[in-house]
């Protein structure tokens, strides 16, 4: 099918510089997420109308199954979709979809196409104060006839409880006889693309309707409230899918997605977690509360403890890290890998079993296995000019307090005394020591205070 989504508009009531669709839901722009379910039913063509300042959404989410076609005035949504008729195959339908309303379902919008068969369908809804809305008129035998849009309507009219979605399914080459003769005559001097109901019936072409799975696939954002609105139930619905496919969630009303979260088997996750861009987590993995992951891979049976933040990283099988663990870009922990409390850990590799339990910096630095990095280890990577990198060989103990100043290499087995400052080398399986030795002054007195 051919699909159109309708973009131009402003979004005034947003109060936002941003153009309205690239405002994000689950941290994506509300029309990626349309795209999305337009590629999900398989469209041929998808063009998409958009309007002033408008180049900023094409540059954002371009692709090379999309046809952007500029709206330079907006003339109501009939003369939106007269702009993208060259481009649509009349072989197939046109569904008219709108950037500004994301979550719209497929499975809706596939039954919309299998009611419109040959014919027009529209999308409708039964709602209790329909105010606004076009009216879905019908005859007495309950066929359509027309749709009267809120402020066209006559008291009778406002009474219909049946409104216009907007959704829509054509015939395609109807459509190119329709929308050119649409005219403007109305309350609102648009060309309505609803008239086109009216013109159907004129060509006695059957007019069919149905109704969306959920109410909230219609839903459309206008303001900041809206998508605050929306933002939540796109969230209760990640949450839902989560559990079903058997995930723990503490609180499903506590747990932001905004990307892809795959998730293995028995995998746990506590309250007020962020998952953003791709993140897997291996079967077992429990995430604890107030943790952030961003574009993470974590391998089975690995820990994050409260107030972790992972980011551009990769832990493998049985990690415990956290809480108040930073995993920053670049960072591979191998497998039981322990990175405990204030240890920040950045570009760097930390190969089976090595620890780094408290209050440590771990920059460019390639780590060894059963290497133990004491509390208050920092690597010098930075000369205030270039990066460093610094080498851990396996079997190191690097004492408390130490510096190690890169590049520079620890060899396999040594052992570094407390608070060295190292700046060369330390050969394997010695020890090193940096600092003065201890020295008791004889005869030393405190200083007293002058009366
Ligand atoms: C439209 C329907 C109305 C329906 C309602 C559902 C028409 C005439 N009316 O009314 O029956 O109940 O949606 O929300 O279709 N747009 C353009 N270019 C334009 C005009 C609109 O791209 O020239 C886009 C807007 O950005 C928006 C969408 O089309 O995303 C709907 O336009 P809007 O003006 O909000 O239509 P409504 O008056 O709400
Ligand atoms: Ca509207």
């Amino acid at each position: 099918m051919n699909v159109v989504i309708l973009a131009a508009g402003q979004g005034k009531r947003m109060r936002s510089d941003l153009p309205k669709v690239l405002h994000r839901l689950g941290g994506r722009p509300l029309l990626g997420h349309v795209l999305e379910t337009a590629r999900e039913l398989g469209a041929g063509k998808i063009c998409v109308v958009y309007g002033h300042g408008g180049e900023s959404v094409r540059e954002a989410l371009d692709a090379p199954d999309l046809i952007w076609v500029k709206q330079e005035l907006q003339l109501g949504t009939g003369h939106a979709v007269l702009q993208t008729l060259t481009f649509l195959d009349d072989g197939a339908p046109t569904l008219v979809l709108y950037g500004d309303v994301p979550l719209i379902g497929a499975a809706t919008l596939s039954r919309l196409a299998e009611v419109a068969g040959n014919g027009l369908a529209v999308l409708t809804e039964f709602l209790e104060d329909p105010t606004g809305y076009g009216r879905i008129v019908r005859d007495d035998d309950g066929r359509v006839r027309r749709i009267v849009e809120h402020r066209d309507a006559s008291d009778d009219e406002r009474a219909i409880d049946e409104i216009n979605t907007g959704f829509m399914a054509a015939p395609t080459a109807a459509l190119k006889r329709w929308l050119p003769a649409l005219g403007n005559n109305n309350a609102q001097g648009e060309y309505y693309l609803t008239d086109i109901v009216r013109l159907a019936i004129g060509e006695d072409m059957a007019v069919a309707t149905t109704q969306p799975d959920a109410g909230w696939e219609v839903l459309g954002v206008n303001s900041k409230v809206q998508l605050a609105e929306l933002e939540r139930i796109h969230q209760r619905n990640n949450a839902l899918l989560l559990m079903e496919s058997g995930v723990t969630l503490a609180d499903p009303e506590r747990i932001d997605v905004r990307g892809e979260l795959d998730c293995g088997r028995d995998v746990s996750i506590d309250v007020n977690c962020v998952f953003e861009g791709r993140v897997v987590l291996g079967n077992g993995v429990e995430v604890g509360a107030h943790c952030v992951l961003r574009n993470a891979v974590i391998g089975a049976g690995t820990r994050i403890a409260p107030f972790s933040h992972i980011e551009e990283a990769e832990a493998g099988r049985d990690c415990r890290i956290g809480p108040f663990a930073r995993l920053r870009p670049g960072t591979r922990l191998a497998d039981e890998v322990h990175i405990g409390n204030f240890v920040e850990v950045k570009n760097s590799t930390v190969a089976d079993k090595s620890k780094a339990n408290h209050l440590a910096y771990v920059g460019d630095a390639t780590v060894g296995k059963n290497v133990n990095v004491g509390a208050g280890t920092i690597t010098c990577n930075y000369d205030g000019a270039n990066k460093h990198r610094t080498v851990i060989e396996d079997d190191v103990f690097i004492g408390s307090d130490t510096q190690l100043v890169a590049p520079v290499t620890v060899g396999r087995g040594a052992t570094l005394g407390a608070g060295t400052t190292l700046t060369q080398d330390a050969p394997p399986e010695k020890l090193t020591l940096t600092r003065v030795k201890q020295l008791t002054v004889p005869g030393w007195k405190r200083p007293i205070k002058k009366k």
